[in-house]
């Protein structure tokens, strides 16, 4: 069955604690926390985000889950390590070198906190294939990140497909996350390639029945 991480990133602040607790009560698997810095994609949502996180912790023991679409990996762990999310993921493509993956790998696993790897729809699975064996998660963008609301790009399933063949052909264990322009409608494409969790905003904030949506997102 798959997981269903619901991102908060269209959510108002007016509502943002009313929302989390209907989440909970639809019982949704994780909140996607969507950092972005204003400088690896356009739009800047970190006080938004660190306040949400803030008011997670405060009200709900639903795991977190921390999608870091930032150029300064580093610092953003350091600000989100005592929220203990259950898993960060940050991008392949903000990384200047192979050792800076391995060092953000590291210090997300040295705290603690499960390690996931993105990667945006123009980069080839193939990039990564070498740090597979120490993630625990494989973030499959389906949109451009920086916002939400967008229509995924069919052409980012086949990179699912890949992924999938290549982690039971070697053995690994990594869970694969899909993220971006998920819904009733798209869903069953996305689960048919292959993904363990699937990263759902508009798709389910913008209905009037988080439970049910929810419902029909794990049994499509
Ligand atoms: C986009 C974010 C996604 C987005 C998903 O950069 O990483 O998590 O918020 O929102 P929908 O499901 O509306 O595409
Ligand atoms: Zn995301």
């Amino acid at each position: 069955m798959v997981e269903i991480s619901t991102s908060l990133l269209s959510v108002e602040p007016e509502n943002s604690i009313k929302t989390m607790y209907d989440l909970e009560v639809a019982h949704t698997d994780y909140f996607h926390i969507d950092v972005m810095d204003g400088i690896f994609v356009e739009n800047n949502t970190s006080e938004k985000m660190f306040t949400y996180t803030n008011q997670i912790k405060q009200i709900s023991n639903i795991p977190i889950d921390v999608h870091f679409m930032v150029e300064n990996i580093q610092e953003y762990i350091e600000q989100y390590l005592p929220y203990e999310p259950n898993r960060i993921t940050f991008h392949f493509e903000a990384c200047k070198s192979k050792e800076q993956v391995l060092e953000n790998i590291s210090k997300i696993k040295e705290n603690g906190i499960k390690v996931g790897i993105s990667i945006k729809p123009n980069t080839n699975i193939k990039e990564i294939y070498e740090f597979l064996p120490l993630v625990h998660m494989v973030l499959i963008m389906t949109v451009e990140p920086g916002k939400g609301g967008q229509k995924l790009i069919p052409e980012t399933l086949e990179k699912i497909s890949k992924l999938n063949q290549y982690r039971s052909e070697n053995n690994l264990e990594f869970d694969i996350q899909a993220d971006g322009g998920i819904n009733l409608d798209t869903i069953e494409q996305v689960k048919k390639a292959g993904v363990d969790i699937v990263v759902v905003g508009n798709g389910i904030i913008k209905t009037d029945d988080y439970a049910e949506t929810i419902r029909l997102l794990k049994q499509k």
